[in-house]
């Protein structure tokens, strides 16, 4: 670890004293785990999205599996994903006893390819479900993708772990497919520490995965333990999961939802000096974009043709410079666990590979002080100066 206190790390949360308020109001009010704050966060949250349904979790990675256990898939299915990933995206169909099926990204872009999403469909047998993931909170082309989807009868999951709140003219990524899937882990653009929120506009998927949510339960446990009424009496429905978000975290939620909006804009003026800087430089390539772009990650591409420095070094360079930096992602299909399963090598799918080679991530976060944008262009302008 740098312990450099000047050091920008790539990634830092913004938590204030409106946070310590509300974490503070829930616990001297006597009730921690998951009861009025939650429900609250999830009615802000599916307004704020304008989805009929939003269901609090612990996890993105909890959510995504509820979501395609809701789907019913299961063994002798298959489920297609894009390498360019974090591994939930693909585990949860694992846990399933699903098989996962690849599909590489477009050349020169972090997200699904839907030609290449066309040809993986017609040769996909039980193709059942569709994770497209937006890289970075850069949306995937969605109206190419929808219709693939329905010609072939596959449901679609947004796993918009990175993508809260990109918004485009057809409403917030994550509300296109059939379920979405937000994080709120500690890096994310809002957190609660660890945390997730599914949406969900079809009544009995949702209703399923609220069921699997909590247990298998068929009654809500602040219910259970708040109602006037006989309150102990509860049905075991299902062999369901644990995977609740607690009133702690929902209050933090509720004020990092105020101030999304604050926080994009911040996100997005870093990026544009950014893009400002390096715009000149030949050794970099910038981060593709598109309208609607959250700016979760600003990720530069290295030319080390013309940079005579590669990914790596830069990374260790900028480090030594007091600048942190991150690579998102190392591929699936490179990951000893999907290689060996799927048999698959590095150029499987040259796309992603080449995304990965080639990547790292600046500090992009809200409360970065114009000192710290200005030290980390400073940094890179430096180190890649054609020389
Ligand atoms: C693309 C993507 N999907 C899913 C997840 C899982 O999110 P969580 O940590 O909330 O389970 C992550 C986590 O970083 C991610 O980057």
């Amino acid at each position: 670890m740098n312990q450099n206190t000047d050091f920008i790390p790539f990634a830092r949360p913004s938590l204030g004293v409106e946070e310590e308020e509300a974490v503070i109001r829930i616990m001297r009010s006597g009730w921690l785990t998951t009861g009025a704050e939650t429900l609250a966060f999830e009615r802000e949250f599916a307004d704020y999205v304008a989805a009929p349904r939003a269901l609090a979790v612990n996890s993105a990675t909890s959510g995504l599996h509820l979501a395609l256990e809701a789907l019913g898939i299961r063994q002798g299915d298959t489920v297609i994903t894009s390498p360019y990933t974090f591994t939930s995206s693909a585990a949860v169909a694992r846990h399933l006893g699903a098989e996962l099926r690849f599909c590489d990204t477009a050349r020169g872009s972090y997200n699904l390819d839907p030609e290449q999403l066309e040809k993986t469909l017609a040769a996909t047998k039980n193709c059942r479900a569709i994770i497209v993931v937006h890289i970075g909170g850069l949306p995937c082309d969605m109206g190419a993708i929808l219709p693939l989807a329905r010609r072939y009868g596959c449901a679609v999951i947004e796993d918009a772990a990175h993508a809260f709140p990109s918004k485009l003219p057809s409403g917030y990524a994550g509300c296109l497919g059939d379920i979405g899937v937000y994080s709120f882990y500690a890096t994310k653009t809002i957190t609660t520490g660890e945390g997730g929120m599914v949406v969900c506009a079809n009544e009995k998927l949702a209703a399923r995965m609220a069921l699997m949510r909590m247990h298998g339960i068929d009654r809500e446990v602040w219910d259970r333990y708040t109602s006037k009424k006989a309150s102990w009496a509860y049905k075991v429905a299902e062999a369901g999961y644990k995977y609740n978000m607690p009133d702690i975290l929902s209050a933090i939620g509720r004020v990092q939802l105020r101030r999304a909006a604050g926080f994009l804009e911040q996100r997005r003026v870093i990026a544009e000096r950014y893009d400002q800087a390096f715009a000149g430089l030949p050794g970099v390539e910038l981060p593709p974009r598109s309208e609607g772009h959250a700016w979760h990650l600003y990720a530069l591409r290295v030319r080390e043709e013309k940079s005579g420095m590669g990914r790596d070094a830069l990374i260790e360079a900028l480090s030594e410079q007091g600048v942190g930096a991150s690579v998102h992602f190392i591929p699936l299909h490179i990951m000893p666990y999907y290689a060996e399963r799927y048999k698959l090598q590095p150029e499987s799918f040259p796309n992603a590979l080449a995304m990965y080679e080639r990547s790292l991530s600046l500090p992009i976060w809200q409360g970065m002080h114009e000192a710290q944008v200005e030290a980390v262009c400073g940094a890179v302008t430096r180190l890649l100066k054609p020389r």
